[in-house]
């Protein structure tokens, strides 16, 4: 009977003379002594041997054990943990330069398409949006391209395999249907937007890009002021002093033309752009063809309009001298940090 007395005495000596000398030992200790299977487990078990008039000074003895034992493990396993988060934790410097906040910019495409929708708005163009997932009727067929026409080969694009009739729209054009479809005359709007096609990618062309479009529509509109609105334009953003209109066929216009800006031959940078005509294409433009406007519910003996689209992206790299499309697509932030300095 002193036998399990003296064995919790022992256990006690030996507690105290342990010495875990890191998180590993602490560990082994642990289970030694404190664990489910544990000498001091086992020890209380032999409480059922004790007499009973004994049974209260053996309890002591066993709980001033086990009181001791968990101490130590406290006591040590806070100091280790203390010690390892000193090891990871950074060192502070507070007589480091702090980082500079990084400055945000505009995208090229968005700081060319502001300066565009701009100046059109000083003339009481209003903009206007459409889908890029478009309906084949909204992207063609309201606008004079039945499913076999030919000019269909020179925008062909990606359809929606699972949703025929749903295809990327090719151009803003469709924003001409969408608004003539839904609202009365007068409509004067610009409608700058993705479009898509489906081409090669190269230093000059992209399978997605950016475009402009313009739409006037009242009674009496005429060729002569699509000339001086589009002559307004030209030099507001080019500081143009002529325009040129060149016969031309969009399928939706009637007639049309292509018009160019007189950049001149005076600078190497103009003759570059112009491949030295002193000529540079910006977009295509037509009166809206009667047959586009009765597509659309409008009618075409009391109203007629204007229509006009033109490329961003190309006017971009001009604006900034960039020397790749694809430049713009990248995301690259050494690219577009460039511009933070831009007023947009
Ligand atoms: N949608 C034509 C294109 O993408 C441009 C255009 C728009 C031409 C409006 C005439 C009128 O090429």
């Amino acid at each position: 009977m002193n036998d399990i007395f003296e064995q919790v005495r022992q256990t006690i000596a030996q507690v105290q003379q342990e010495q875990p000398n890191n998180t590993q030992e602490l560990e082994a200790y642990r289970i030694q002594y404190l664990g489910s299977k544990s000498t001091i487990k086992s020890l209380m078990e032999g409480m059922r041997e004790v007499p009973n008039e004994r049974k209260k000074e053996f309890g002591q003895l066993v709980n001033s054990l086990k009181q001791q034992a968990e101490e130590k493990y406290q006591t040590l396993k806070a100091a280790f943990d203390a010690q390892a988060e000193a090891a990871s934790a950074v060192q502070l410097d507070l007589t480091r330069t702090p980082e500079p906040a990084s400055l945000g910019a505009r995208h090229p495409v968005s700081i060319t398409m502001n300066r565009i929708i701009r100046i059109f708005e000083k003339i009481g163009f209003v903009v206007a949006d459409g889908p890029e997932v478009e309906h084949d009727w909204y992207n063609f067929t309201a606008m004079n391209t039945p499913e076999d026409h030919p000019a269909r080969d020179m925008q062909d694009t990606f359809y929606v395999v699972d949703a025929p009739g749903l295809l990327l729209r090719t151009h803003t054009s469709n924003v001409q249907a969408r608004v003539m479809t839904s609202r009365k005359p007068p409509i004067r709007i610009i409608a700058p937007g993705r479009v898509f096609r489906n081409e090669t990618i190269s230093a000059r062309s992209h399978a997605q890009f950016h475009q402009i479009e313009g739409l006037y529509i009242d009674e009496g509109v005429s060729f002569a002021d699509m000339k001086q609105t589009l002559y307004f334009f030209a030099q507001e953003m080019f500081g143009a002093t002529k325009i040129r209109l060149r016969p031309s066929f969009f399928p939706f216009t009637e007639p049309s033309a292509e018009m160019d800006v007189w950049l001149g031959t005076e600078t190497e940078e103009t003759r570059r752009l112009t491949k030295g005509t002193g000529w540079l294409e910006i977009l295509g433009c037509g009166m809206v063809d009667p047959q586009v406007l009765e597509n659309c519910g409008i009618d075409s003996t009391q109203y007629s309009g204007f229509a006009f689209g033109m490329g961003i992206e190309r006017q971009a790299l001009r604006l900034f001298n960039i020397p790749d499309i694809r430049f713009l697509f990248e995301n690259d932030v050494r690219f577009l940090s460039q511009f933070s300095q831009v007023i947009a």
